[in-house]
């Protein structure tokens, strides 16, 4: 087992038909699962996606934000990377315990370097627009915890089934060092 500070974990929520978000925000209204969510992942580095980013009102400090765009602009103690390994390299150098947060193209790529992934399944469906990647190999993964929990959801006004998962891969592959683009002559 890695020590704490070298855990890459994820965590997630995905409803029953797949769905993970929706206009650029979750599908559904359930103040315990995003309390859970944030329990979870106080005083770690996180790495989020930048439209995942965009979407939240506060992001802690030690937030690795994987874009594209170089001149993104940042809020302070957030750093943006050009890929989700070196967005892992800048949270593992924190000393952290290290969170992919999503959303679904991070988790997509992240998911190979990952000893744990957080998933709570909610065992309704939802409209959305953002399918939790169907590339990632839970079923093979080990089940280490399940909690099940009935919880009230606010859009529906209805109480909804949650499954908290935990799944561990057991070999995860290990972060990429810094590629060295190798100059002949
Ligand atoms: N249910 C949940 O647990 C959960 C968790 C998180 C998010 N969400 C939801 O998911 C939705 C967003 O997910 P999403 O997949 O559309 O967007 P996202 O992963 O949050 O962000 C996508 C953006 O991140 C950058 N990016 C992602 N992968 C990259 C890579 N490998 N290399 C370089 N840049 C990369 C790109 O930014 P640039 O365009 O700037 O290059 C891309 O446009 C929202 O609705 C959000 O609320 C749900």
């Amino acid at each position: 087992m890695a020590k704490d500070e070298t855990l890459i974990s994820a965590i997630g929520a995905v409803a029953s038909n797949g769905m993970l978000g929706l206009a650029g925000w979750l599908p559904w209204d359930i103040p315990e699962e995003l309390a859970y969510f944030e329990r979870t992942v106080a005083g770690a580095a996180l790495v989020i996606g930048r439209l995942t980013y965009e979407s939240m009102d506060v992001v802690p400090e030690d937030s690795f934000v994987v874009s594209g765009q170089s001149d993104l602009v940042m809020r302070p103690g957030c750093t943006r990377v050009a890929s989700v390994e070196e967005g892992l390299r800048g949270a593992l150098a924190t000393g952290k315990p290290v969170f992919v947060i999503g959303g679904a193209s991070v988790y997509a790529a992240a998911w190979p370097y990952c000893h744990r992934f957080y998933l709570t399944r909610i065992e309704q469906a939802f409209a959305g627009d953002t399918l939790f990647p169907d590339t990632i190999p839970l079923d093979h993964w080990q089940l280490h915890a399940e909690e099940l929990k009935l919880l009230h959801e606010n859009l529906s006004n209805k109480d909804v089934v949650c499954r908290f998962l935990q799944y561990r891969q057991l070999n995860p592959k290990p972060v990429p060092l810094v590629h060295c683009n190798s100059v002949s002559g």
